[in-house]
C-alpha cells in the first residue's frame, strides 16, 4: 500500500491512525534514508497515545521507553548498531515484553518483517513531503491504518 505525506499535518493524522490500531507485541518497523521523517512519525504515535513530554531522538541511547503508555512503548533507533548481533545486548526483547516497539533503521538489527505483528514502513523523500510504502504482517491485514 502507498500513501503519500504530504506535510507535517499528514505525518500526525498518520500516526493517530496507527495509534489507534496498536496493540501489545507490533513493531512499527521505519525505514528510509536519513530525514525521510521516521522520528516524525514515532512523535506523532506517541503523542497520539497520550504522552505529552518530549521525544528525544535515540540515536545515541538507542532505547527510549514510554512504560506509562497504554500499550507501553518502546522506541529504537538501531541507526548506530553495526551488527544485528549487538541486539542481543541491547536487552531488546526483555524491552518488547507487553509493549509495542517503534524501530527505526531496523535492517540495522536484522529487520522485523517476518514478524506477524509487523507493520513495516518505508519513508521516501516525495515532490512535496513524503511518500509512504506500507506493508503488513499476518496480523495486520484486518487493521491497517
Ligand atoms: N511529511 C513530511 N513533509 C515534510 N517534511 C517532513 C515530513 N515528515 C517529516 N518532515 C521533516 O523532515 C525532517 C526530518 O525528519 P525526522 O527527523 O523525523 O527524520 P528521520 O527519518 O527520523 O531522520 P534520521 O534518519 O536522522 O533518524 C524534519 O525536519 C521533519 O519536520
Ligand atoms: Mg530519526
Amino acid at each position: 500500500m502507498e500513501l503519500y505525506l504530504p506535510d507535517l499535518a499528514a505525518m500526525s493524522a498518520y500516526g493517530q491512525r496507527i495509534a489507534a490500531k496498536l496493540r501489545a507485541g507490533d513493531v512499527v518497523a521505519l525505514s528510509g534514508t536519513l530525514g525521510t521523517g521516521k522520528t516524525t512519525l514515532c512523535r506523532a504515535i506517541l503523542a497520539a497515545l497520550g504522552h505529552g513530554g518530549e521525544v528525544p531522538s535515540p540515536t545515541f541511547t538507542i532505547i527510549e521507553t514510554y512504560d506509562h503508555l497504554r500499550p507501553p512503548v518502546i522506541h529504537a533507533d538501531f541507526y548506530r548498531l553495526e551488527d544485528p548481533s549487538e541486539v542481543a545486548n541491547l536487552g531488546l526483547d526483555e524491552y518488547r515484553e507487553g509493549a509495542v516497539l517503534l524501530a527505526e533503521w531496523p535492517d540495522n538489527a536484522g529487520g522485523f518483517a517476518h514478524e506477524p505483528a509487523c507493520l513495516a514502513i518505508h519513508l521516501e523523500s516525495a515532490e512535496e513531503g513524503r511518500k509512504a510504502i506500507v506493508t503488513g504482517g499476518a496480523d495486520w491485514l484486518e487493521r491497517m491504518p
